[in-house]
């Protein structure tokens, strides 16, 4: 049992958590996270979990899965409340909501340049798999410079 209250996100959260997401520097020009948040809690197979801290949202993590593995986005713990286990309840909550679809594996992706978040995900029992990521633009409309 978690000492935060978590929960899924609420329309009156949304403004909240995409400023969360700003302070901790996860936005990006090409994802409009408002955008975001709504694709996520449209689909049944994706959520938005926040968790609270004294009343107010203190870290949050978008977490889904494509019915073979799940994975999480926008893992995030306000700059000011680090280091006092929010990261790893959020983490759990997503795990427990993964679980309680009939996942069995959660793989996430972590930038080249956020090195230092790995040894958060090995303190929660990551592992890093020697893999390369390889991604399509599908929709060639959304991708950054379009029709520029
Ligand atoms: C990564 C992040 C979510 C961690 O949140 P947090 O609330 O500070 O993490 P916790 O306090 O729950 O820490 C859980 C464990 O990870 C360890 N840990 C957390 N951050 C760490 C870091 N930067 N380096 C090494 N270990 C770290 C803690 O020591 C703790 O270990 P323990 O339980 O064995 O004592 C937070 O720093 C963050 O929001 N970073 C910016 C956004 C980001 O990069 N998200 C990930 C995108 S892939």
């Amino acid at each position: 049992m978690s000492k935060f209250e978590i929960r899924e996100i609420d329309d009156s959260d949304i403004e909240a958590v995409t400023a969360l997401w700003q302070r901790c520097g996860l936005a990006r020009p090409w994802n409009d996270p408002d955008a975001d948040i709504a694709f996520a809690r449209n689909s049944p197979n994706a959520t938005i979990l926040i968790a609270l801290n004294g009343g107010k949202i203190a870290a949050s993590a978008m977490v889904g899965h494509d019915g073979h593995r799940g994975t999480v986005y926008y893992v995030s713990v306000d700059p000011e409340q680090r280091d006092e286990g929010l990261g790893r309840a959020i983490m759990d909550a997503a795990e427990n909501w993964l679980r309680e679809r009939g996942m069995w594996k959660l793989n996430l992706v972590v930038r080249a340049e956020n090195q230092t978040v790995i040894e958060f995900y090995e303190a929660l029992g990551y592992t890093v798999e020697k893999r390369v990521n390889l991604a399509k633009w599908i929709d060639p409309s959304k991708k950054p410079g379009f029709g520029q």
